[in-house]
């Protein structure tokens, strides 16, 4: 039985190194962030985050709930609180029946790139 192994391991990277193109386009993301920073913020836009909150990245003055440019949300909390929303600090609706998984992680990163 031959060995693969030389041929198959070029190949393994060159796949990863297309697919963090694809998700990242020109944008080194941190390690452990998922998702694409641009699409978020239309996503942003688009779902009215603005309305209760400031994100000067995404021209958001909302005073009702926190400024996210002074909180510095952890990636994984912004997921959390997209998702979810929360009924104990505050209202937020949660995004989980509104929005797909990946344009949670999308605004997640714009959201995450754009404060850190
Ligand atoms: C109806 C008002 C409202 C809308 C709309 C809203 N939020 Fe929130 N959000 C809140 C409230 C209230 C909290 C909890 C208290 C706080 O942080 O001000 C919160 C908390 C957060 C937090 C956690 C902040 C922290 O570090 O504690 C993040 C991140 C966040 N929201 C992002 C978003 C995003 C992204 C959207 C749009 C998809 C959104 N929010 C839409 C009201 C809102």
């Amino acid at each position: 039985m031959q060995d693969l192994t030389p041929r198959v391991l070029p190949c393994v990277l060159c796949f990863a190194a297309a697919l963090a193109a694809l998700v990242a386009p020109g944008q080194a993301l941190a390690a452990g962030i998922a998702g694409n920073p641009a699409a978020g913020k239309k996503v942003f836009v688009a779902t009215g985050c603005a309305t209760c909150h400031t994100l000067k990245a995404a021209g958001a003055k909302g005073v009702v709930a926190s400024n996210l440019d002074k909180k510095k949300t952890a990636y994984a909390k912004i997921i959390t609180f997209v998702t979810n929303g929360t009924t104990t600090k505050g209202i937020m609706p949660a995004y989980k029946t509104q929005l797909s998984a990946k344009q949670i992680r999308d605004v997640a990163a714009f959201v995450y790139t754009s404060t850190h």
